[in-house]
């Protein structure tokens, strides 16, 4: 299958592997030749460190990689940006931002925070609104766990998506153990007969690897894709 110009990376929880996900995406695409650009409307926790796109370059620059807005504590967007005493920029900002790195690169990933459904500004505005407004050129990619509890969570979130008539490029895995127990092998089997496509896996430990050797490998984890 082929992806869309603007790839709207979502999981179905925090901690399941998106930045992972997106930077092998990215460096994916660009041992294709591609040209790619990496955003993430609201980063929270800067005063943890947490910073996505700093691991994105790290793992597959150089790129252009930023975020719409920084905020100190690892919350959600809403909460943080009062915390902060900031006002969120509003989805729009957003989507005009994503459509200009478009016109200067032939993919922009665009990481969501937290799950599909999380607020990114005051009206009330989601990852999933964002795809609605970006159209028939977005299309979301869903990074789900392996492990038990995952077909309740990843159905939902498409579900989720269907409802909107948002376009799901598929389901990726973004720790897929090296050696995977009874319930891993059930459930990717399960989540590669949903009627989406099952774009792949990334390997247990591709976050420990030397950025020269996760960028070698990040193709092999997406072997249904064509770039
Ligand atoms: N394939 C992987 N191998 C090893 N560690 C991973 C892998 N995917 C994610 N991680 C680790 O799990 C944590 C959450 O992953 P991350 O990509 O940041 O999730 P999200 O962006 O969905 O919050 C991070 O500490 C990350 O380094
Ligand atoms: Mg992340």
């Amino acid at each position: 299958m082929t992806l869309p110009r603007i790839i709207l990376v979502t999981g179905t929880d925090t901690g399941v592997g998106k930045t992972m996900t997106t930077a092998a995406l990215a460096a994916a695409l660009q041992q294709h030749g591609h040209a790619v650009a990496v955003y993430k409307p609201c980063q929270t926790g800067n005063n943890g460190g947490d910073s996505d796109m700093s691991e994105v370059l790290r793992l597959a620059g150089p790129l252009r990689a930023e975020a719409g807005i920084v905020l100190e504590e690892p919350m959600a967007p809403v909460p943080a940006a009062e915390i902060d005493g900031v006002a969120l920029p509003p989805l729009l900002v957003h989507a005009e931002r994503i459509l200009s790195l478009a016109s200067g690169h032939d993919y922009v990933l665009v990481e969501g925070a937290g799950g599909l459904l999380v607020e990114l500004d005051h009206d009330g505005g989601t990852l999933a609104a964002l795809g609605s407004v970006l159209g028939s050129r977005a299309g979301f990619v869903v990074v789900a766990r392996p492990s038990l509890g995952t077909l309740n969570h990843t159905a939902l979130t498409l579900e989720a998506l269907e409802r909107r008539g948002l376009h799901v490029s598929g389901v990726v895995l973004g720790q897929w153990p090296a050696t995977p127990g009874l319930v891993e092998r059930a459930n990717r089997a399960a989540l590669g007969s949903l009627g989406v496509p099952f774009l792949g896996a990334l390997a247990d430990g591709a976050a420990a690897l030397e950025p020269d050797a996760f960028r070698e490998r990040a193709a092999s984890w997406f072997e249904g894709v064509a770039a």
